[in-house]
């Protein structure tokens, strides 16, 4: 058994999943390890032929520095193919990044993890294994479900020797690049046994090419799944934290970012994610939060569920309070239109999973609001995607999701957004939106134009020269 006498030698990893997490993480690995082949498949064909585009502009994720990194790896030693047969049968370790989204039927919907994704991972890696394999848990998944992968694993191949060990991703969309080069901690589950230990001595070795030793963390698997579900949820509840204390300075006449400010100091506390927002968004805070509400329940522990379970309540009332202020302002006209600035969730990423905007614009669209949209990132056909799904799980039909989506126009510059629109919505942080030159915009826009700046990231002072009222998150 190769794992016992450590003979196995990591040359070949295969990931599953191209995606937010596999894209970069393994293009990063292969930077790293020039002598490792590393191949990312997937079964998405187009996506994998995005990855493999001649134009690196064409890549399907977008984040500063990674057509850089896959520049110089592409077809040297980092590979990215449909043929996952092959690409699991000659890799030594495997690591697992497919998507872990938020049941939407059956038991636990709303709330548990849909591990039909990873489940099928295990049962390709069963069938296409003809020699000992090392699993790296990437995605995020609840806690236990090592055991289950094992599980599918032994039952459906006998002949080879499987070790699953934990290894959580921490990236964040939008610096995923620098977080994989100076990552905070690599946290690594295996089990305290022979073979477990092996196991994550060879992720230790790949890892130690760049990581210090002090910061890569050897845990029992199920802390180490835990951890990262418990990672977000704090980093989640500090944003709803300070969200709700937005609330509370509006009514008091306090300042967000100087109440923010102040608390941050305190060195038990920091000043990171403490920035107030129209709500936190991507894919992954809100579907480990609902997992971990989940988890709770599952062992009777409804308080602790109720606990986590307000840190999204409190995000989805951000969201929605931003909106009804603009509606309240219009509840009288017939003709408005709001501009939305930013779609993705985040600056930097073409990424807009569960982002605020879209909550937004379903929200505007239902009060006859006429709604548009720019974004320097997400794609046209992704903007349309995202709203008519939204608006498809609030159950319009096709007739309804046509009228609403008539309403809807996407623009290729802020100046063409803003045309003769009655208010702008930032909702994302890009930079772009700092440097614009909101006089001529003035000039531009209806009458008694409003900015909403649900980032605080315009000067407010200077806007309030020019001629336009102002609402600004968590400021009077
Ligand atoms: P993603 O949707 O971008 O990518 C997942 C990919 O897996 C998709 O391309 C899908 O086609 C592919 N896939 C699914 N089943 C497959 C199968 N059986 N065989 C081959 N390919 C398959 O998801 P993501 O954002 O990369 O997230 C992946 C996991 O990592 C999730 O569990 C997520 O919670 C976690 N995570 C994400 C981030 C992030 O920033 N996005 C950060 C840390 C952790
Ligand atoms: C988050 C975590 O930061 C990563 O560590 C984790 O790996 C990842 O989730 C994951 O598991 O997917 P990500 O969602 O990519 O990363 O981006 P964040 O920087 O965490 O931002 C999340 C949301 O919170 C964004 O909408 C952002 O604008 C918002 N946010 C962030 C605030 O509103 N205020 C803040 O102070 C910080």
């Amino acid at each position: 058994m190769a794992f016992k006498k450590n003979r196995m030698k990591i040359k070949k990893i295969c990931c599953i999943g191209a995606g937010y997490v596999g894209g970069p993480t393994m293009a990063v690995i292969a930077l790293k390890c020039p002598e490792i082949k590393v191949t990312v498949v997937d079964i998405d064909k187009e996506k994998i032929n995005s990855w493999n585009s001649e134009d690196l502009n064409e890549l399907p994720v977008f984040e500063p520095g990674l057509s850089e990194v896959v520049e110089k790896t592409r077809n040297k030693n980092l590979f990215f193919s449909t043929n996952i047969k092959d690409s699991i049968n000659e890799a030594e370790m495997i690591f697992m990044a497919v998507n872990t989204p938020t049941k939407t039927k059956g038991k636990g919907r709303g709330y548990a993890a849909n591990l039909t994704f990873v489940e099928n991972c295990a049962k390709e890696i069963a069938e296409f294994s003809k020699s000992d394999k090392i699993i790296v848990e990437k995605s995020t998944l609840p806690v236990r479900t090592a055991e289950k992968i094992n599980n599918i694993l032994k039952k459906n191949n006998k002949k080879v020797n499987f070790e699953v060990i934990s290894n959580p991703e921490f990236l964040a969309e939008g610096t995923a690049i620098t977080d994989l080069f100076k990552s905070d901690r690599v946290l690594i589950g295996a089990d305290n046994t022979e073979t477990g230990k092996v196991a994550a001595d060879k992720l230790i070795e790949i890892y130690k090419r760049w990581i210090p030793n002090d910061k890569i963390i050897k845990t029992n698997v199920w802390s180490s799944e835990l951890s990262k579900l418990v990672s977000n949820a704090m980093l989640a509840q500090r944003i709803s934290s300070i969200n709700s204390i937005s609330a509370l300075c509006e009514k008091t006449e306090a300042n967000i970012d100087e109440v923010s400010k102040a608390v941050g100091l305190d060195s038990r506390i920091g000043p990171n994610f403490l920035k107030s927002s129209v709500g936190f968004g991507g894919s992954c805070f809100k579907k480990d939060i609902l997992n971990l509400v989940y988890l709770a329940r599952q062992y009777k522990l409804e308080e602790v569920a109720k606990f986590w379970e307000s840190v999204v309540k409190i995000n989805d009332y951000q969201t929605y309070r931003f909106g009804q202020k603009i509606i309240y302002l219009y509840k009288d006209h017939k003709n408005k239109t709001v501009t939305i600035l930013g779609w993705s969730f985040k600056k930097d990423t073409n990424d807009s999973r569960e982002s605020a905007s879209i909550s937004l614009a379903n929200q505007l669209l239902e009060k006859k609001f006429n709604i548009r949209v720019y974004d320097p990132m997400v794609s046209n056909s992704r903007i349309i995607q995202d709203i008519t799904n939204k608006l498809k799980s609030s159950k319009k039909t096709t007739k309804q999701i046509k009228r609403f989506i008539s309403r809807l126009t996407i623009c290729d510059n802020i100046d063409s957004a803003l045309n003769n629109s009655n208010l702008a919505a930032v909702c994302t942080e890009w930079d772009e939106f700092k440097s614009v030159d909101w006089n001529k915009i003035f000039i531009n826009m209806k009458n008694n134009p409003w900015v909403f700046d649900g980032r605080n990231i315009i000067d407010r002072d200077k806007l309030k020269n020019i001629g336009f009222k102002t609402f600004f998150i968590g400021q009077p």
